[in-house]
């Protein structure tokens, strides 16, 4: 579905991103996993167009990506941010922004996204009183709502608490197995990774130190720091 070719993004003199080559498939749930400052963040924010990457190229669907992307490309992927922006209005309104933007509103499909992250009659709710978890699957509601090919997801569940988590790694197998849509989850969470990704990528200074199905990367991992970063031996 993406395809990555020697993207390097730099900020001034500093170069955080290097990546030779990846390749995202389609209808799979991908786990991007690294220490602090390994450019997962970066990595998304690319992907989804929100940045330029210094040089290199960005191919979806075998089509090569422009930048900015154009807007019919942008709407087939949406992206959840590691802080979650909401609007100082309604859970209603934050969650049918996305709809009204394209002219799509439907007051059916908001309540349905609502009730999904677990939050139903919490629409008259002003969005900014809500607590971290609530206003991080309230943010999740908004983006599924859209019915993205591709969602991005900058650590979904890292304010979260286990019961909460949980509901959302449900919502989101079951939005893969249903709706066959591509999820590229980063997290720092080893077993998180475990429990919803086929497939994982790992990601140390601005480099794909590995890419591999999940299993065969937790069980024989063919590099020595993701050998590390399994075993919590690295500080992050
Ligand atoms: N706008 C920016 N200007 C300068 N440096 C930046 C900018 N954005 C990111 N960086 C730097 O790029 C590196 C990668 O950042 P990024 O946010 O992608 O890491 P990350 O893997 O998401 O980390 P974390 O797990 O802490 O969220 C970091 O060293 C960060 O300080
Ligand atoms: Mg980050």
């Amino acid at each position: 579905m993406i395809e990555l070719k020697n993207i390097v993004k730099s900020y001034g003199e500093k170069e955080v991103l290097n990546i030779e080559s990846l390749k995202i498939s389609r209808g799979k749930i991908c786990g991007i996993m690294g220490p602090s400052g390994a450019g997962k963040s970066t990595l998304l924010r690319i992907i989804n167009g929100l940045e330029k990457p210094t040089s290199g190229s960005i191919y979806f669907d075998g089509k090569k990506v422009s930048f900015p992307p154009e807007l019919s490309l942008r709407r087939r992927m949406t992206m959840v941010f590691q802080k979650p922006v909401l609007f100082s209005t309604t859970v209603y309104n934050n969650v049918i922004y996305g709809l009204k933007v394209r002219g799509r509103e439907n007051r059916q499909k908001v309540l349905q996204a609502i009730e999904f992250v677990g939050l139903k009659g919490m629409e008259k709710r002003n969005a900014l009183s809500l607590s971290g978890g609530e206003a991080q699957r309230i943010a999740l509601a908004r983006a599924i709502v859209l019915e993205p090919e591709l969602l991005l997801l900058d650590e979904p569940t890292a304010n979260l608490d286990p019961a909460n988590v949980e509901i959302i790694e449900n919502l989101l197998l079951e939005l893969n197995s249903k709706k066959n849509t591509t999820i590229l989850i980063v997290t720092h969470n080893i077993f998180q990774a475990k429990r919803i990704s086929e497939e994982v990528v790992f990601m140390k200074n601005g480099f794909v130190i590995e890419k591999g199905p999940t299993n065969k990367v937790f069980s024989r991992p063919s590099a020595s720091q993701t050998a590390a970063f399994i075993k919590g031996e690295m500080i992050f």
